[in-house]
C-alpha cells in the first residue's frame, strides 16, 4: 500500500494528474529513509534534510515531523518486509502549466515503500567498479530535488560499462556519486569531501564520520583532488540503499590492491553493529 494525498491505496489504483508539476516542472524535492526491522533509521535527521530541501524550494512542509513518523509507521505497517526503504515525494501540486509558483495550491504527497536488501554478498567481497565523469549537475545539489535528469544520465554512464556508480568531479575536485556519497582512503585515513552546496549532505555519510570518530579512525573532512581519488589507496560509496560499498576498480584501473581494503571491512562491520 503506498500514501497518496491522505489515503492509503494499492500502487497500481495511484494516479496523478498531468498538470502535476513534478511531472511537468520536476518541481519537488524527496527523502529516501531506510527502515531496519520495521524501525526508520535516523529519522529526525532524515525529517531536517527534507526540511531543508522543502526550504531550498520555497514549499511550506505539509507536516509536522510527529505527522510523517506516524504516517511513515502506517506505510511500514501496511509492508510485508522487515527491511524497507521508504521513499517520500512532495510537489508543488497542480496547476495551469506556468513557472511562477501557483497560490493556494495543496502540495502533492506520495509515500511509498519497497524491500531493503543488503548489496549482493559478492560485490561486498570483490569490491565494484566506477566510474568517473564531470560533475555538470546545478550548485543546489545539497537540495534533494525531483529534477534528477543529470543524476541519472550519469548513472547511466556507469550502466552502459557495467559499473555500479559514477563518480563526480567538479573543477578537480571529487564531490559525490551519482546517487551516492564517496570516501577516500589514503595513507590509512579516511577523508571525506566537506558538504557544501555541491553535494547532498548524506545520512550515512555522517553515520560513518561519527562511527570513524567513535573508534578512533584516523579520517579528515576536506576537500579531495581529482588525483586523489585516483591513487586512493581504497573508495567508499555510502548511500540509505547500499550503505556501504567497497569501490575497488575505477575507469578500469585497479584502486590500491584491487580489491576491498582494511577500512572498508572495520567501517562495513561497525555499520552493521549501529543498524542493528
Ligand atoms: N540517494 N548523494 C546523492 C546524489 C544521492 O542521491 C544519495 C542518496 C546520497 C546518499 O545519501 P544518503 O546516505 O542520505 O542516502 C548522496 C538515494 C538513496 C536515492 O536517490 O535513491
Amino acid at each position: 500500500m503506498i500514501y497518496l494525498n491522505g489515503k492509503f491505496m494499492p500502487i497500481e489504483e495511484a494516479c496523478i494528474p498531468v498538470l502535476d508539476r513534478g511531472f511537468i516542472f520536476g518541481d519537488g524535492i524527496y527523502e529516501v529513509i531506510p527502515a531496519y526491522s520495521r524501525k526508520p533509521f535516523r529519522l529526525p535527521k532524515h525529517l531536517n534534510r527534507l526540511q531543508h530541501s522543502l526550504d531550498g524550494i520555497r514549499l511550506k512542509n505539509p507536516f509536522s515531523n510527529d505527522e510523517w513518523k506516524n504516517l511513515l509507521e502506517q506505510v511500514i505497517a501496511k509492508s510485508d518486509a522487515e527491511d524497507q526503504y521508504l521513499y517520500l515525494h512532495i510537489t508543488r501540486g497542480v496547476a495551469k502549466r506556468d513557472h511562477a509558483f501557483p497560490v493556494n495550491v495543496p502540495p502533492t504527497v506520495f509515500i511509498m515503500s519497497n524491500p531493503l536488501l543488503p548489496p549482493p554478498a559478492e560485490l561486498l567481497a570483490s569490491g565494484a567498479s566506477a566510474i568517473t565523469a564531470i560533475d555538470n549537475r546545478w550548485i543546489r545539489c545539497d537540495v534533494k530535488a525531483i529534477s534528477l535528469l543529470p543524476n541519472v544520465l550519469l548513472r547511466q554512464l556507469a550502466v552502459d560499462v557495467h559499473a555500479l556508480e559514477t563518480i563526480l568531479i567538479r573543477d578537480g575536485f571529487l564531490t559525490e556519486g551519482a546517487a551516492s556519497n564517496i570516501f577516500v582512503v589514503k595513507n590509512g585515513v579516511l577523508l571525506a569531501p566537506p558538504k557544501s552546496n555541491l553535494m547532498l549532505p548524506g545520512i550515512t555519510y555522517d553515520v560513518v564520520l561519527e562511527l570513524a570518530a567513535a573508534n578512533k579512525i584516523p579520517h579528515e573532512i576536506r576537500e579531495i583532488t581529482e588525483a586523489e581519488v585516483r591513487t586512493a589507496d581504497e573508495i567508499l560509496l555510502t548511500s540509505s540503499t547500499k550503505e556501504i560499498m567497497p569501490i575497488a576498480s575505477l575507469d578500469n584501473q585497479p584502486v590500491g590492491q584491487g580489491k576491498p581494503g582494511p577500512l572498508f571491512a572495520r567501517l562495513h562491520a561497525l555499520y552493521q553493529d549501529y543498524k542493528a
